[in-house]
């Protein structure tokens, strides 16, 4: 019997704060080794684990291929450059195998499976003390982790999603904010908001009042012809998901356009979404307890979802 067989409804995600109740792995990848996910893996000295010193890619992979690979990577390498981690020349190799070595494992690279991978890289493992990192003899560890896909919890098609504005504001100059590190403590102060107010998910502003991303995808707004996101200088992860939609858009006749865009603008949208690689395209259509628009999924969002969904099943190229 595989991982997957186990699946039962009891599974099955049914909260609307999207607490992850999928399955427990089997395994975890760790440096070239497929471990038992329920043993003991990490050095307590790991700098990942002690100060948050990493950064990591979750992706999505739909019957063993995993979807916009390469620009994951490069993403990963660009945090890296960003925190002055030294990948291994061979880390893309090794990452490639080793997903395919961690979703064959797992049961989760069949024709129709559909797997989401976490692959965290962190600067190493170091006995010493403080914050500089040494300049020489630290080897990164590299770790791989893959779940089943959930589907969305109830509601989060049909009725949208509620998202608040997080106390927490992002500074456009802080060059550490576009990059996804493992120093998350930020976005889970912001869910919790979210969920102690009963919404779905909270969304920074910048200091000065603009839209800047939920905490775990990227905002899109539809308004007349327009396809509107926060330009890359808003504070953002600059997501693939955001690039894919900003090409999609041209396919059914919307103008993309990436821009300042205010809390204003978001409450007068025609229709509103979040877009990340894992949950895919999901509507938003309440704003600090207000409806956006008439307050139901629009018809561009759940054609993008639908699209997209096509797009990660290798139905369509683009
Ligand atoms: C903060 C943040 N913004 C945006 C995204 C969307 O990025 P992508 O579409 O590459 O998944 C993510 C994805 O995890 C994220 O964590």
């Amino acid at each position: 019997m595989t991982r997957r067989d186990r699946v039962t409804s009891a599974d099955r995600p049914t909260s609307a704060d999207r607490v992850s109740t999928t399955p427990s792995p089997g395994h975890v990848w760790l440096d070239g080794q497929l471990l038992p996910a329920a043993g003991h893996h990490l050095s307590a000295f790991d700098r990942g684990f002690q100060l948050g010193d990493g950064i990591f890619e979750t992706l999505r992979a739909r019957g063993g291929r995993v979807i916009e690979l390469r620009e994951h990577l490069a993403r990963l390498h660009r945090s890296a450059g960003g925190l002055d981690i030294e990948l291994p020349t061979d880390a893309d190799i090794r990452i490639e195998q080793g997903i395919g070595d961690l979703l064959a494992i797992e049961g989760l690279a069949g024709t129709g499976d559909d797997a989401s991978i976490r692959l965290t890289v962190t600067r190493g493992s170091f006995m010493g003390r403080g914050l500089l990192p040494p300049s020489e003899g630290i080897v990164p560890t590299i770790v791989i982790q893959a779940w089943p896909v959930a589907p969305p919890p109830p509601g989060h098609l049909t009725d949208g999603l509620h998202l608040v504005a997080s106390s927490i504001r992002r500074d456009p100059e802080n060059p550490i904010v576009t990059l996804k590190t493992t120093s998350r403590a930020d976005y889970v102060h912001a869910r919790l908001e979210a969920r102690r107010t009963g919404a779905d998910d909270a969304l920074f502003l910048t200091v000065d009042g603009h839209l800047s991303e939920a905490t775990s995808a990227n905002i899109v707004l539809i308004r007349g012809s327009e396809l509107a996101t926060p330009a890359l200088a808003c504070a953002i992860l600059p997501g693939t998901t955001r690039s894919w939609v900003l090409a999609w858009a041209g396919t059914v006749g919307l103008t993309a356009v990436e821009d300042w865009l205010t809390t204003r603008e978001l409450a007068e949208a025609d229709e509103a979404f979040l877009c990340s690689s894992v949950a895919g395209i999901l509507p938003v259509t309440r704003f600090d307890g207000r409806p956006i628009a008439h307050g139901r999924p629009g018809s561009l969002t759940l054609r993008a979802r639908a699209d997209r969904e096509a797009f990660i099943r290798g139905e369509v190229r683009s």
